[in-house]
C-alpha cells in the first residue's frame, strides 16, 4: 500500500509542493546582501540553503521547531540548524537580518505568540538590523479558495503520484483552521494535517511589531514591491530594530 505516514515524508513533499517562487526571489537578495541571517521558521531551509549554494560567506542561522523539516535541511551542514520556537530565540544581538519567509509569520496565532516572538527576534538582531516577511492579506480572503472540491495531484520525490485537498475547518477572530490531505491518486486518505493560520490586519501587525521594537520601512503588496493596497493579496513587510 502506498503510504506518507512519516513525517520525513511529508517534509519531502512540502519542497515539492512549495518550489522556489516570486517570493524567494524577493527574500534571496536581502540574505545575500547582509553578513549574518536568521531564517525563523526556516521549514526545510531552502532559502539558506540557496544562499549558501549563491555563495554567501557569512553567518546563516536557519529556526524550526519542526524536527522532520530541520533533518531535511540538515543535508547541508555549512548551516545552522537550530530547532526551537521564535519566542524562544536564544540571541541577543548577533544577526543583522531576521526573515520569516513562505508566510511563517501566520502561524503566530495568539496575541501572547505576536508579542514573545517579534520580541525574541528584535534581541537576536543588531541595532538597525532589518526584520523581512510576508503574510496573506485578510482581505484577499484566500482561505476561500482552500477547499477540497479542487483537489490537486502531485508526484513526490520518489514518483508517486498523489492527490492533495484542504478543508477549511473554521474561520474564527482570523484565525482560519485547515486540514491538508494527502491521498492516492484514487482518493484513498494517506494522511492528514492540520494547521491554523492567522490572518491579522496591516494595523494589528504594524502594532505588534511597534510594541517589539521596530519601525516601518517599507510595506508592500506583492513580491515584486508594488504598494500595499486593500486589494492586495500579500502584505509584504519590512522593518528596522530600533
Ligand atoms: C509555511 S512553513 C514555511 C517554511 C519556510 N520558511 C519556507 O519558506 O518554505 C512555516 C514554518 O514555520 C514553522 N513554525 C511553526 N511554529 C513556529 C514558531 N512558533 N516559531 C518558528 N517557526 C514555527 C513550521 O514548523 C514551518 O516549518
Amino acid at each position: 500500500m502506498l503510504r506518507v505516514d512519516s513525517d520525513a515524508d511529508a517534509a519531502e513533499l512540502y519542497d515539492r509542493l512549495n518550489p522556489w517562487g516570486p517570493s524567494d526571489d524577493f527574500y534571496l537578495p536581502f540574505v545575500m546582501g547582509a553578513s549574518s541571517v536568521l531564517d525563523v521558521g526556516c521549514g526545510t531551509g531552502v532559502l539558506l540553503r540557496r544562499a549558501r549554494e549563491g555563495g554567501h560567506t557569512g553567518r546563516l542561522c536557519g529556526l524550526d521547531p519542526d524536527i522532520a523539516s530541520l533533518a531535511r535541511a540538515r543535508r547541508r551542514n555549512d548551516v545552522e540548524w537550530v530547532e526551537g520556537k521564535a519566542a524562544d530565540a536564544p540571541w541577543t544581538a548577533e544577526f543583522e537580518l531576521a526573515v520569516m519567509a513562505g508566510n511563517a509569520f501566520q502561524v503566530f496565532v495568539t496575541d501572547d505568540e505576536l508579542r514573545a516572538s517579534p520580541a525574541a527576534i528584535r534581541a537576536a538582531l543588531t541595532d538597525g538590523g532589518r526584520f523581512v516577511f510576508g503574510t496573506r492579506n485578510p482581505q484577499a480572503r484566500a482561505w476561500e479558495d482552500w477547499n477540497s472540491s479542487d483537489p490537486f495531484e502531485v508526484v513526490d520525490h520518489t514518483g508517486r503520484p498523489l492527490r492533495m485537498s484542504y478543508q477549511v475547518e473554521s474561520v474564527v477572530d482570523g484565525v482560519v483552521t485547515l486540514t491538508e490531505t494527502t491521498a492516492t491518486r484514487e482518493g484513498e486518505p494517506l494522511r492528514t494535517d492540520r494547521a491554523s493560520l492567522r490572518f491579522l490586519e496591516v494595523a494589528g501587525i504594524d502594532a505588534f511589531l511597534g510594541a517589539a521594537g521596530f519601525k516601518v520601512e517599507n510595506w508592500y503588496g506583492d513580491w515584486a514591491r508594488g504598494p500595499l493596497t486593500a486589494a492586495s493579496e500579500d502584505v509584504v513587510v519590512v522593518v528596522r530594530a530600533v
